[in-house]
């Protein structure tokens, strides 16, 4: 596959920010992507000419708010293969997104007995929610935990999926510290064969291939605009229609009622049922043509570019000293993000030093402490990657990570 790098590159004026002498190199991309100018035009575009609160007026403003957001919904469906817009709910993000199931769905399906399975490679998005689900409950929280060497789930703990006790069974399809796609459609079909709902985390996977949630089978799906090149604050939670239909609105407020009376309130239909308040249009119109973005480079074109800056990264880390490279060192098996510590070298260290060589990656537990603390690591470092990123930028990072134990006082 081939694109046309610098072309690309001219899309993201951020990526031409100069630091230590060089246009600085983003590697921070599973915490949030760089957004393109079409993306930041298209939000641009719709503010200066037809901003108005969506759903609330007859006025031309209103109404082309209106159009712009629900017609961003229509994308969303096509974009992630749901049956239906009304499977399609806006939220600030994924969390906010995985807060709306674990407390809406959680709250009102699970008791004393019950359990919610998660697996250890969960971020807190997907962990904490669940904590206070079962807190509220009485539902027990069980874990899938990984063999710590090679990141995969142990397959032991997957025969937790089979327990009839489990109601519902939540797990990212992208570990964000181990790389790792946990290849979530055989697990899926796992946990319905006796009626377990399931959760898919998409926040990792959405921005690096093409997901078809119906062909997953999963009950909802979560993911973030930010990660894939929209503005923040717009999120997007899909639902299966039977399961939405029958949950009780999440936050209350405008817009999602039917009729109030001074005592009690009945509710919207779908989707607007979970959107309380003024919409984020803006987001919605950014999430639209981040979608359109992404699509016209095109998933072959992201997953090939990716694919070759994980092996190069890779191999190179294995060629330096004292790298401990976190989950599978195989790039066939790394979705676009390596996680490694340098030997006596605190994270943050690492962190300072290359970002003082224009370098940006992430260090610390990356939102995933349970994770870190079982594999026995208080942190790590993380380079991760998007299309824009090219070879050039790994080679520099790598050079530049070779410097960092000599630097600290110790051998190469
Ligand atoms: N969960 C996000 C990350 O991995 C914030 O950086």
């Amino acid at each position: 596959m081939t694109m046309n790098i610098d072309a690309i590159r001219n899309d993201f004026p951020i990526l031409k920010t100069i630091c230590a002498g060089r246009p600085a190199v983003y590697f921070d991309n599973a915490a949030t992507a760089q957004k393109p100018l079409p993306v930041l035009e298209a939000a641009f575009e719709y503010t200066v000419r037809s901003n108005g609160n969506p759903h609330r007026g007859a006025h031309i403003f209103s109404l082309a708010a209106s159009e712009a957001y629900d017609g961003s919904k229509e994308t969303v469906r096509r974009f992630i293969g749901a049956k239906s817009v009304r499977e399609i709910i806006y939220t600030r993000n994924t969390t906010e997104s995985l807060n709306l199931v674990a407390r809406s769905w959680g709250e009102t399906h699970l008791g004393p007995g019950d359990k919610i399975l998660i697996t250890i490679a969960e971020h807190h998005s997907d962990l904490v929610p669940w904590q206070r689900a079962a807190e509220k409950t009485g539902a027990s929280l069980e874990y899938i935990y990984v063999d710590k060497k090679t990141g995969h789930f142990l397959p032991e703990d997957l025969e937790k999926i089979d327990d009839p006790a489990v109601k519902i069974f939540a797990f990212a399809q992208v570990s964000n510290v181990l790389g790792i796609d946990f290849d979530p459609k055989p697990l899926i079909a796992r946990a319905h064969a006796h009626g377990a709902a399931v959760v898919l985390d998409g926040a990792q996977s959405v921005p690096h291939k093409k997901v078809d949630v119906t062909d997953l089978d999963c009950d909802f799906f979560a993911f973030s605009g930010h990660k894939m090149g929209s503005a923040g604050g717009i999120g997007v939670l899909y639902g299966k229609e039977r399961f939405l239909e029958e949950m009780e609105p999440f936050l209350m407020g405008g817009d999602m009622i039917d009729r109030v009376e001074e005592q009690e309130t009945s509710f919207a239909e779908l989707p607007m049922k979970f959107e309380a308040g003024t919409q984020y249009v803006e987001g919605a119109v950014s999430l639209e043509a981040a979608i359109r973005y992404v699509e016209a480079v095109g998933f072959d074109v992201i997953r090939a570019q990716e694919a070759r800056l994980v092996k190069r990264t890779l191999e190179g880390l294995q060629e330096i000293p004292h790298i401990q490279i976190i989950g599978p060192a195989d790039p066939v098996e790394k979705e676009g993000l390596v996680s490694f510590n340098v030997e006596d070298v605190h994270p943050h260290d690492v962190a300072q030093i290359l970002s003082a060589e224009g370098i940006c990656i992430r260090t610390g537990h990356h939102c995933a402490e349970p994770l870190h603390r079982y594999l026995g690591i208080n942190a790590s470092c993380r380079a991760s990657f998007w299309f824009y990123n090219t070879e050039e930028e790994v080679d520099y990072f790598l050079e530049k990570l070779k410097g960092v134990r000599p630097m600290m006082g110790y051998g190469e």
